[in-house]
């Protein structure tokens, strides 16, 4: 009943992150089951500690209080206790081993690579501020959505292309560091098809707290599909569909939108890649993905995104090339599986 009062109690601070498929309490995959039972087993021991500290301290004030007609008297003074002394230097030493060992197998684990080529790998790189995913051998690129195939191990090998960042996914994963000189490589796995929102948790600078992704679990069957998608978009051939929309792809064209971002399967990476951009449930990770948030990102995107790589990049577009522009992207589409049909 502790157990459970504490975990409510924290379940009720967490409150404030708990947006569907973002909160490490509800776990649905397998990294974060790991983390969820290591929250639980050191919850139970600190709080087990902190409510037995307070009953000794609540029995020590109350038996050793001054009494009446006993002013003046003062008890026997104790210095120096050797049985004490051990008792509560080893009591913490067990409780430390109790909570450090499993977290240290869950950590391991977690980062145990060992069967890595039976498994699908994915390149991740973090960039100030959003993400990139290469489908390493698939000659698939995406940014911001990484899609997965449900109930199956994908293993995630990560670096970053500037600054430390920490690539995140609470529902369903655990934390680790992106770091700029090595590869981490992480293992996630998804129970439930659907999106789950993922965070950077690494300050990285301005924006680091607008550094959303997301992962897409869907079937194996949607995943095929989605890949096969992907393998067979090609951008050339891809064409606008409107008048309007084909304007906006000779301004794209014409402002140099492609020295940055890639559309199919190009591994340029300086901005994020923008096939399936119309697909997307969010811009930039965080705002909605509208024609008019794509217009406002196209004018001002430091006001969106402060220090961003984009911002001065390009000449200023008015009002009628920016939303060409949008409607061209915003009609980017190289599959219909969709955050929207994940789960679905
Ligand atoms: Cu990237 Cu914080």
């Amino acid at each position: 009943a502790k157990a459970i009062f504490l975990l409510s109690f924290t379940a009720l601070l967490l409150a404030g992150c708990g947006r569907e498929n973002l909160t490490a309490l509800v776990p649905k995959g397998y990294g974060a089951e790991q983390s969820m039972k290591l929250i639980i087993l050191t919850t139970v021991v600190m709080g087990s500690v902190f409510i037995i500290v307070c009953i000794i301290l609540a029995f020590v004030l109350f038996k050793f209080r001054r009494k009446k007609g006993q002013e003046d008297f003062i008890p026997k003074q104790v210095e120096g206790h050797k049985g004490l002394e051990v008792i509560w230097t080893v009591i913490p030493i067990i409780l430390v081993i109790i909570m450090a060992v499993p977290t240290t197998l869950v950590s391991f684990d977690l980062a145990d690579a060992s069967d890595a080529k039976d498994h699908l790998n994915i390149k991740v790189t973090g960039n100030q501020y959003w993400w990139h995913f290469d489908y390493e051998g698939e000659d698939i690129q995406t940014s911001q959505d990484l899609y997965i195939p449900v109930g199956e191990k994908v293993y995630l090998n990560m670096i970053s292309t500037d600054v430390i960042h920490s690539f995140w996914v609470p529902a369903i994963s655990g934390k680790m560091d992106v770091n700029p000189e090595n590869v981490n490589t992480m293992y996630i796995e998804a129970y439930e098809e659907g999106v789950y929102y993922g965070k950077c948790a690494e300050f990285c600078g301005p924006s680091h707290s607008l550094m959303d992704f997301k992962v897409i679990a869907v079937s194996k069957e949607e995943y095929d599909k989605w890949v096969a998608d992907m393998q067979n978009y090609d951008p050339e051939k891809d064409k606008p569909e409107s008048a309007i929309a084909q304007e906006g792809k000779e301004l794209f064209e014409q402002n140099n939108c492609m020295a940055c971002h890639a559309i199919g399967s190009s591994p340029n990476q300086v901005g994020p890649n923008l096939t399936n951009f119309g697909n997307r449930s969010k811009l930039a990770g965080i705002e909605e993905h509208t024609k008019e948030k794509v217009i406002e990102w196209i004018q001002d995107p430091e006001s969106l995104k402060p220090g961003n790589l984009m911002t001065g990049k390009y000449p200023k577009l008015n009002d009628d090339e920016a939303e060409k522009i949008a409607e061209y992207l915003m009609q980017l589409k190289a599959t219909d599986i969709t955050p929207d049909s994940a789960g679905k």
